[in-house]
């Protein structure tokens, strides 16, 4: 079952009019929410999330916090997978075609699950192929806008490599990934880049640090340079479909070893606890 504007209907059954601007100007964002055993994972910060990308484009959040919270625990309560995601996205409504934001327009809500297929050992164990691509995107990264053809033109380009990912470069420096925030580690220590308009605040990379400072895993949060990335002893790449998930070749040549290092088992074990540790916690105190 999905859910649009307040109603409930298989998929097949719903419409949304060519006039509404998500489709005429991909004027909306998203969020998605991934969600173990009937749990939503991390929700609070998925809806706060939420929250900033519609303070940043300018869309009043047609929802309280407790009724997205609501919604989204029924969307998971009404489709069958026991893991699944719920994708969920708000536009600006619809409208005559204006690029100038229209006066009155009430925002679509759509929400709907997929299954949630978490990758399969055999991509841990060996890890992914992933190819460079420059940053062509806006300045304005950190909001999860539902514009996304740079993004599927830059996925595409992995897709067309024989890549799963591309690991995008700004500048000579390391932004992320088309759909996944990037972590580097080099002798020991895992880098990220900071959170800064370049990059989506990634929930999965909130957590992955969380799960570095917690183990006292060596940890920096700065610049990471085209150099650094280009021999890295691991890369990772991180999102709430793909979880940490190593690269173990980048542009067609091994990342250190050509395998997933000892880091990236490490913290795939760590989030795989703890993602355990939140599904066995009371409600009330679940994350
Ligand atoms: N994408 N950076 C970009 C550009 C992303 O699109 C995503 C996630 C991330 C990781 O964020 P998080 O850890 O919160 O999932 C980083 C989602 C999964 C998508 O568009 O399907």
């Amino acid at each position: 079952m999905i859910y649009l504007n307040g109603e409930w209907m298989p998929i097949e059954q719903a419409r949304i009019p060519v006039l509404d601007r998500g489709f005429i100007f991909g004027d909306g964002v998203y969020e998605v929410i991934p969600s173990y055993s009937g749990y939503p994972f991390r929700l609070r910060e998925h809806l706060a999330r939420l929250q900033s990308s519609l303070d940043a484009v300018r869309i009043v959040n047609p929802y309280s916090l407790e009724r997205w919270d609501e919604l989204v625990r029924e969307v998971v309560a009404g489709n069958p997978w026991e893991d699944q995601y719920v994708y969920l996205q708000v536009t600006r409504g619809v409208a005559p075609r204006d690029h100038a934001f229209p006066k009155g327009a009430k925002p679509t809500v759509f929400m709907m699950a997929n299954p949630l297929a978490t990758p399969p050992r055999s991509q841990l164990e060996q890890g992914v192929a992933a190819v460079t691509v420059a940053d062509n995107r806006w300045l304005r990264c950190d909001i999860k806008s539902t514009s996304l053809l740079a993004n599927c033109l830059l996925r595409q380009a992995a897709m067309d490599a024989g890549a799963v990912e591309s690991v995008l470069l700004r500048d000579g420096m390391l932004t992320e990934g088309s759909a996944s925030n990037i972590f580097v580690v080099r002798n020991g220590v895992i880098i990220t880049p900071p959170k800064t308009n370049f990059i989506l605040p990634g929930i999965t990379y909130d957590v992955v640090i969380e799960l570095a400072r917690a183990n006292r895993l060596p940890l920096e949060i700065r610049q990471v340079s085209e150099a650094e990335v280009r021999d890295a002893d691991e890369l990772w790449l991180t999102s709430s479909t793909k979880e940490v998930l190593p690269i173990s070749t980048l542009d067609g040549k091994p990342v250190g070893a050509g395998k997933p290092g000892p880091l990236a088992a490490r913290m795939n074990q760590l989030y795989q606890d703890y993602k355990r540790t939140v599904m066995r916690a009371p409600a009330h105190a679940r994350a």
